[in-house]
């Protein structure tokens, strides 16, 4: 398996048939890649009229196959080998041609012969003329393969590439890994499916001078963790992240903020129609009353620093008339669950989870113990590494969730 997290369908064949929107099959198989899927191009000889097999090649990665007689490969029986090796079998664009030879269970070229060897789910994604598409062949062709068990994805109304409008235009790239995506979690059961979220996560930074500011020590990992465990899950993810170096999990919206005010603004700008707000950024509670517009000099033994409160985004949450489940983080040194239920009671959230810092626990590490708590439980999960946390912890979330 890729690294896909939850995705279980890591590994997806992508058939690419003559048409004209194959060259959409590029941008395609990009997104696939992005969305965490190994992906191995297969195109029918005709194809390559429309596409080179250098584009997918560069951005998959694979040798891109084509033929099928193909001594190379065929020396190992490379079609059963590649067939087996499916979990997902995509043909998009999926041209009339294709379909009927599909429906007819021919197998004459290298991609016709793995769909009849293949056990993997095929999902068609049909693109061409809308007088095609209304052919009572095609149309035939396409109930018969449904009846199969075949997933039909479009054909989307529209413009076409000949100048006429109607169905038939293959559905876009973006559309259709969203329809993989949303697969793969409704075969996997995820439990976030039809959940909008908001994650923030990382440090804020409070500047002093151009070139100072106040921060703290926090990496962003555990809330980044959060954020794909929850995605994985088949939840619509927004994550608002302060200052850190971390690459974008899989599927996620990622706004960066600086400081604290900037955070709250970003927060409250998405926060509509959330069900579940995790607030596991550090964020600063205060900040320096005024930003110098030049650098400060070094001058006196001693200097003082006014600082004034920041907003406190998630008791703002929380507050609000339609609040969602909220989740608040509380690192602490000491008195972890005094300091962590009075917080939950304080600032009227669903659910708190509370983390000893302490050396390779906490900030900046990989790994973390919570103690999670709610109005009528606790659970402790145990040191381990900050994604499984992540996993246990978006659990608990969904079977609080789902109690109410
Ligand atoms: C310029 C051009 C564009 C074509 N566009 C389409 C199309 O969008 N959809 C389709 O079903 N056939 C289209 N065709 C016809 C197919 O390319 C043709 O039926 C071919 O045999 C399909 O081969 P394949 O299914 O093995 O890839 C087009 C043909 C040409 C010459």
């Amino acid at each position: 398996m890729g690294n896909s997290g939850n995705l279980r369908l890591s590994r997806v064949l992508l058939g690419v048939t003559a048409g004209i929107a194959a060259y959409k099959a590029a941008e395609l198989s990009r997104l696939l890649i992005k969305q965490g899927h190994q992906v191995q191009v297969v195109m029918t000889p005709g194809a390559k009229n429309f596409v080179h097999e250098l584009t997918f090649q560069s951005i998959t990665g694979s040798q891109v196959r084509h033929m099928l007689f193909d001594p190379a490969h065929e020396a190992a029986m490379g079609h059963i080998e590649l067939a087996r090796w499916a979990e997902f079998v995509l043909i998009a664009p999926a041209s009339a041609d294709f379909i009927a030879k599909l429906y007819a269970g021919m197998a004459d070229t290298l991609l016709h012969t793995l769909c009849l060897a293949v056990q993997a789910p095929i999902a068609i994604a049909p693109a061409m003329n809308r007088n095609m598409w209304a052919n009572p062949a095609v149309q035939h062709n396409i109930m018969g393969l449904q009846q199969r068990g075949m997933t039909i994805w479009g054909p989307a109304v529209g413009d076409q590439a000949c100048g006429d409008v109607g169905p038939g235009r293959m559905l876009e790239p973006l559309e259709l890994s969203q329809r993989l995506k949303d697969y793969c979690h409704s075969s996997t059961g995820g439990s976030f499916i039809g959940r909008k979220v908001l994650v923030t996560a990382g440090p804020t930074y409070e500047p002093l001078d151009p070139v100072r500011f106040i921060g703290n020590r926090s990496s962003g990992k555990m809330g980044f963790a959060i954020a794909q465990a929850l995605s994985d899950e088949g939840a619509d993810t927004v994550l608002i992240a302060g200052p850190v170096n971390l690459m974008t999990p899989q599927g996620c919206q990622r706004i960066n903020v600086q400081t604290a005010r900037q955070m709250y603004d970003a927060v409250m700008e998405h926060i509509q129609d959330i069900d579940v707000f995790i607030g596991c950024a550090a964020v600063a509670d205060y900040r320096p009353e005024m930003m110098l517009a030049n650098k400060i000099k070094k001058g006196d033994a001693e200097m003082q620093i006014t600082l004034v409160k920041n907003p406190d985004i998630l008791q703002s949450v929380a507050a609000l008339p339609k609040r969602p489940f909220c989740v608040g983080f509380a690192a602490e040194t000491e008195n972890l669950e005094e300091y962590a239920k009075a917080k939950l009671r304080a600032k009227n959230i669903d659910m708190i989870a509370a983390n000893q810092v302490g050396e390779d626990q906490g900030f900046e590490s990989d790994e973390n113990a919570l103690l999670v708590f709610w109005l009528e439980g606790e659970k402790q999960l145990s040191k381990q590494t900050k994604s499984t946390l992540a996993k246990q912890l978006v659990e608990l979330v969904s079977e609080q969730l789902n109690k109410d």
